[in-house]
């Protein structure tokens, strides 16, 4: 299975802290039947994050991936960034400060998850005119997706790919983001699901889970698609 969505990258942003904690997410990812990774920093969050494509970024990157070899865990990463949406998108863009998901035409998008539903359909419209297919990440965790879960049909008509997170399906996001992304799955209407994961000890990269709510409650082959075949099209940048 391949994990669009994971915050592996140690010393960046809110998630692996150190090398070690990288490694041991690695592990429990491998453990759970994860093959492919994505590392996804958070990048362009105001007064943060910045994380924009650089030297640095990809030395660390690279020195995650020797690390990961060394210490013979199987699990192939990927370079990528969860960017988030702000109003000087195209100049960053055009800057070449950020990276889509291994170099594909698909790219992490974060939107404000107090957003409302007219400015995420702007929002997504400005990235998909920039020629890139945006990936909405955990669309069922904004406010007005919450509010109203139909209202993620909007992102979708507005070009974006949805991307669902693992903690939401598995209830640790309490009801309300559960039911809102029960819904967008009952719909058909979810392209993928991730593990968004911080660390080794809560929101874990861990899919076995997950796998199973959604074979049970849903179907295999829908939890292949969503963990499986889409995830891998993203990267290969094939059509999803
Ligand atoms: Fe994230």
């Amino acid at each position: 299975m391949t994990d669009i969505h994971c915050h592996i990258l140690p010393g960046v942003d809110d998630g692996s802290g150190a090398l070690s904690d990288s490694l041991e997410m690695a592990r429990i990812a491998a453990a759970s039947g994860i093959s492919s990774i994505v590392a996804t920093p958070h990048c362009n969050i105001p007064g943060l994050c910045k994380n924009y494509r650089s030297e640095k970024l990809i030395s660390n990157f690279n020195e995650l991936h020797d690390a990961l070899e060394r210490n013979l865990i199987p699990v192939d990463l990927y370079y990528g960034q969860e960017v988030f949406f702000t109003d000087d998108f195209e100049k960053h863009f055009e800057h070449g400060d950020f990276l889509t998901l291994n170099g594909s035409r698909y790219m992490l998008v974060e939107l404000d998850f107090e957003i409302s539903e007219e400015e995420a359909i702007k929002s997504i419209n400005r990235v998909a005119s920039t020629g890139v297919v945006p990936v909405a990440a955990h669309p069922e965790r904004y406010g007005f997706i919450v509010e109203r879960p139909d209202r993620a049909v909007q992102l979708c008509r507005a070009g974006a790919l949805l991307q669902l997170n693992r903690s939401s399906i598995v209830g640790e996001f309490g009801q309300r983001i559960y039911s809102a992304a029960k819904y967008i799955l009952d719909n058909g209407l979810a392209d993928a699901v991730a593990s968004d994961a911080h660390s080794q000890y809560s929101r874990i990269p861990d899919f076995s889970d997950v796998h199973e709510a959604i074979c049970e409650n849903w179907s295999y082959d829908y939890a292949d698609i969503l963990l499986k075949i889409n995830p891998t099209k993203i990267i290969k940048n094939e059509t999803v």
